[in-house]
């Protein structure tokens, strides 16, 4: 497959290291459906139920993300990656859900450098791909942020103006 690097700029991105981020990106996914397959299960506390439900979701959520990339990540001619990131433990409800809400605000992070990558190389449809990917961890953040009582953050311009808790 053909490079389509040419002049070198900044924004200038071979397919091979496209490959290369979205394999980091697929580890970051298995971080996530570990630590919320974990999390969800092991909160503890009243006011931390409704909250360990949505993780659940997010668990399940996350194991599409991962199927989508690796398809990306093939259709690139690559090998998808098999190891997660590290994941964090903690016995406190509220340290596990902060290192969820960390991990979100990296996803996100690296998932806007993403679509303008794929933007660059003209892969239009993989850039729509992960933009419903950013839809789904953009709401995550929310709802970990919702849960530990905080503003959301901003991470770049950010979702701030959405309304919290919208969804269940
Ligand atoms: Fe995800
Ligand atoms: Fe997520």
């Amino acid at each position: 497959m053909p490079d389509s690097r040419s002049a070198a700029s900044e924004s200038d991105i071979s397919r091979d290291r496209l490959a290369e981020l979205l394999n980091e990106d697929l580890a970051r996914e298995y971080q996530a459906i570990i630590g919320y397959v974990v999390y969800s299960q092991v909160l503890s506390g009243a006011e931390y139920m409704d909250i360990a439900a949505q993780l659940e979701i997010h668990a399940k959520q996350e194991l599409d993300h991962a199927l989508i990339l690796s398809r990306q990540i093939d259709y690139l001619g690559k090998m998808p990656a098999v190891t997660p990131k590290p994941v964090r433990t903690s016995k406190d409800s509220k340290a596990m859900l902060r290192y969820d809400l960390e991990n979100e605000n990296e996803t996100i992070r690296n998932y806007r450098d993403r679509i303008r990558q794929c933007e660059t190389l003209g892969e239009f449809a993989m850039a729509e791909q992960i933009r419903q990917i950013l839809v789904q961890e953009q709401d995550h953040q929310i709802d970990l942020a919702t849960a530990l009582g905080e503003e959301v953050p901003d991470v770049s311009a950010g979702p701030k103006g959405r309304a919290l808790g919208k969804r269940r």
